[in-house]
Parts: C-alpha cells; sequence; structure tokens
C-alpha cells in the first residue's frame, strides 16, 4: 500500500511523478526543500537541465563550476484533510484574503489547485498551491534579541546589484512600514491575521523586500479574553500579533505603544503569560510526539 503523500517525510521526485494528478514532462525535477513546516510539504521545482549542470557541473572561462539549481517554482502539499468541498474552498479562499489584504509585493503569489488525489483505488480531495519561489534570509521575529539582526542578515545577502547592505536596511525598513500598514488593515477591516511567527514564514528577499511565503495559517481575531489556539494547539493569533509589535519597534522604528488598542488588548501582561504557558505546552506535546 502506497504511503500518502501527505504523511510521507522523506518525498522524493519519483513520489511526485507518480501522483495521479502530476503529468511528468520530464522538463522538471521535484526536491524536497531544505526547510520544512507543520501543515505543507514543500517541493522545490526545478528545471532538469538546471539539476543536470548541478551534478555534472559547466565549464565557465576553463574552470569547471557546479551551479546550485534554483527552484522556479514551489509546489506546496497541504497536509490537511478536508471532510467536504466547502472546506476545502474555505481554505484556498483564505489564500485570496491574503493576497487581497497584503498585496502581491507581500507574498509569494501561489496557484491554488484543488484535486482528486487517488490512492489505493480511493479518492480524496487534496489541496496543493504552485508558488513563486522567494530568495532570501528568513526573516526569524524572535531573532531580534541583539541590535545588529538586522544588519547582518542584510550582510548575509549575495552582493546584489542595486545597493550595498546599507540600502537594504533601509529598504527593509521601508517594508516594514508597508507591511504593517497592510497587516493592521487585514486585522481591523477583515478582522483575520496570518502566521507571522513560524519560523521561515517571513522572507528578507536581496533587495530588502519582506514577503511572506507561509499563506495557509490563517486566524480569525477575536476581540475577547479567550487565548485562541490553531489545530495544533499552538496559541497564533497572539503570538502573531506579537509579531507585529516586535517588526513596529526593530524595523518600523517606532516604540511600543500601550494605548494603542491591539497590543493593549493582546500583550496585555496577565494575557502574554497565559499564552506563554500555552505555548510551553505546545512545545511539550510536541516533544513528546518525537
Ligand atoms: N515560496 C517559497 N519560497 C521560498 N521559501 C519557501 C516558500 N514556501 C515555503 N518556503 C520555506 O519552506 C519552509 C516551510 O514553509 P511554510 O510555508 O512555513 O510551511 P508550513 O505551512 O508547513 O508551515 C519555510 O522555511 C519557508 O521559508
Ligand atoms: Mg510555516
Amino acid at each position: 500500500m502506497d504511503e500518502d503523500i501527505r504523511d510521507k517525510v522523506d518525498i522524493r521526485h519519483d513520489d511526485i511523478v507518480g501522483l495521479n494528478f502530476i503529468r511528468d514532462t520530464g522538463r522538471h525535477m521535484f526536491r524536497k526543500h531544505c526547510r520544512q513546516g507543520l501543515r505543507s510539504r514543500i517541493m522545490e521545482v526545478l528545471d532538469a537541465g538546471d539539476v543536470r549542470k548541478e551534478a555534472e557541473g559547466e565549464w565557465v572561462d576553463g574552470i569547471r563550476v557546479f551551479p546550485r539549481a534554483r527552484p522556479t517554482w514551489m509546489l506546496r502539499i497541504f497536509t490537511r484533510r478536508f471532510a467536504s468541498p466547502a472546506d476545502v474552498l474555505e481554505e484556498a479562499r483564505m489564500y485570496s484574503l491574503v493576497e487581497a489584504c497584503l498585496g502581491q509585493g507581500h507574498i509569494a503569489a501561489s496557484s491554488e489547485f484543488i484535486v482528486d488525489y487517488i490512492r489505493d483505488g480511493r479518492r480524496e480531495m487534496l489541496l496543493c498551491g504552485l508558488q513563486a519561489f522567494v530568495e532570501g534570509e528568513i526573516l526569524d521575529p524572535w531573532g531580534f534579541v541583539y541590535p545588529g539582526h538586522l544588519a547582518e542578515l542584510c550582510r548575509r545577502m549575495p552582493a546584489a546589484s542595486d545597493g550595498d547592505a546599507d540600502v537594504r536596511v533601509r529598504r527593509a525598513r521601508k517594508s516594514a512600514e508597508s507591511l504593517l500598514g497592510r497587516l493592521r488593515d487585514m486585522v481591523t477591516t477583515a478582522g483575520y491575521i496570518p502566521d507571522l511567527s513560524g519560523i521561515g514564514n517571513l522572507i528578507l528577499t536581496p533587495s530588502g523586500n519582506i514577503r511572506l511565503v507561509d499563506i495557509n495559517n490563517i486566524t480569525k481575531v477575536a476581540v475577547d479574553d479567550v487565548v485562541p489556539t490553531d489545530d495544533k494547539g499552538y496559541p497564533v493569533c497572539d503570538k502573531s500579533i506579537e509579531v507585529m509589535a516586535i517588526l513596529e519597534r526593530e524595523l518600523a522604528g517606532r516604540p511600543f505603544d500601550r494605548n494603542d488598542p491591539l497590543y493593549r488588548l493582546f500583550l496585555d501582561p496577565a494575557r502574554m503569560a497565559r499564552v506563554k504557558e500555552i505555548e510551553e505546552k505546545f512545545y511539550r506535546d510536541r516533544q513528546k510526539q518525537m
């Protein structure tokens, strides 16, 4: 019996081209991305010629080099099981909401598609996305524990033709301003927030733009005293609002405003202490599962 692709940890090219909804033209290679999250399987879609060059090398000015193949796309297979077509459409609708609120400049654009996944004669609905690959460094919001974090990230980028590290720092600050404005609108007008807290969810591009690549964990922002958790038991809404405050302080250079109604509710010390307990339980439970 074939293992369900959503449960498979070690996914290879042959597993992907063996899926009933993938047509193997020979032009693409699929390779598991070096970073993975909890909700999707992320596969790099590579040009077969680039992979060949990577393995066999090419001659440049008399020197044989082995250029790493850069993904043309990312294939995302959502691990969530859907009970009905309405559920899967609702999940796909959430992507449209993020795209409408944050704009193409702050997300990794994705074409979502729903397929019939056939395995051992059974059919199930599966949600996938073909997403633009975002080059850059992970912007870890929890890494701002020392003042030089942003400058360090910008220095680590491959030397871009359009500006040095200082220029990138300035651009990153501007990009954070724009992203925060859009997130604020999303929270106040639509009442939803994406997951900003997962490591790897935000990427800083070589040109200094901040993009959200993890577009599939969106939560309703309820203005009350209950700390909501997602399907894995993580207090994602509170932690994402905390990330907004961190980005505001560390990148946009705005000190924390206690009179801001959003932060007054979510960053109240007693509430944050409850969030910490829930978070610790989440990590304890995950450790037990390993
Ligand atoms: N389009 C993309 N471009 C570059 N990196 C990506 C892209 N999509 C996902 N990743 C990386 O893959 C990892 C897992 O992706 P993520 O979207 O967070 O998955 P999950 O939904 O399982 O949390 C993250 O480290 C993220 O940076
Ligand atoms: Mg993630």
